[in-house]
């Protein structure tokens, strides 16, 4: 299994703190960005990671990541996305990285108290499909919204403004080697992107999609208010706890 780490995307919610430099680089308490998302794969027991990044600063992320050796990696491989497009635009560039074999995909400012081991364990004997992984939020319209049917996700909504449960759908994704078949067909979305929730539903409405909560806090840090509480809460416990 390969690990995908999304880097790229403008961070227009974060303006002027990426006038001059990419989101994923910005400190989170004592660290880069970048740095949590790495040790979410690596402590899953993933060892070839791709990093998907774009814009004016994707050298720095070489700079500072070199070949990973902070992380106990051999080696790190980079692309570079050229322009804007999405999530699952930005995912597609890893389809020659992945070569047929099962990825666990980690948007670049997902932080995480503790790990995915067990869920990352189950989708390594998983013979097909997906595996997504949910967190009780106070603001699921914030994010992509499971709607349930007793224990089965029939459809994820991207941000509703009626929310249908009180889950966010976290950015931690993990797709047998069809993921990339499924974004080849996909529709821009009202805000112009390749969405990750419609490639979720595409595995939903083929009843392969399998589900876990995450145990811990979680918190994106794509705005202000995220990045700041991510910052506390990581300097409160700390973060990636095996
Ligand atoms: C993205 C996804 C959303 C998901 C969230 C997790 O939202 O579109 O479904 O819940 O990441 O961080 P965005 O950060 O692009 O608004």
């Amino acid at each position: 299994m390969k690990g995908v780490v999304l880097a790229g995307g403008l961070g227009s919610r974060l303006y002027p703190l990426t006038k001059v430099t990419n989101k994923h680089l910005l400190p989170v308490y004592n660290e880069p960005m970048i740095y949590y998302p790495i040790r979410i794969l690596v402590n899953a027991g993933i060892e070839e990671i791709l990093i998907v990044t774009g814009g004016n600063n994707a050298g720095d992320f070489l700079r500072l990541l070199e070949n990973g050796k902070e992380f106990g990696l051999k080696h790190i491989n980079y692309t570079y996305q050229q322009g804007e497009g999405g999530i699952a635009a930005a995912l597609s560039l890893a389809e020659h990285f992945a070569d047929r074999d099962k990825i666990v995909v980690v948007l670049g400012d997902n932080i995480i108290e503790t790990n995915i081991r067990e869920a990352a364990d189950e989708f390594r004997k998983q013979k097909e499909g997906a595996r997504i992984l949910l967190k009780e939020v106070t603001d699921p319209q914030r994010f992509g919204v499971p709607v349930f049917e007793g224990e089965t996700i029939i459809r994820v909504e991207e941000k509703p403004a009626k929310p249908a449960s009180n889950y966010a759908v976290i950015g931690i994704y993990m797709y047998d080697y069809r993921v990339f078949e499924f974004i080849r067909s996909l529709q821009p979305s009202e805000r112009g992107e390749l969405e990750i929730t419609d490639v979720n539903n595409f595995y939903i409405r083929e009843g392969k999609m399998q589900w876990d909560i995450l145990n811990g806090w979680w918190s994106d840090a794509g705005t202000f208010e995220s990045l700041q509480s991510a910052g506390n809460m990581v300097a409160k416990t700390g973060a990636n706890k095996i």
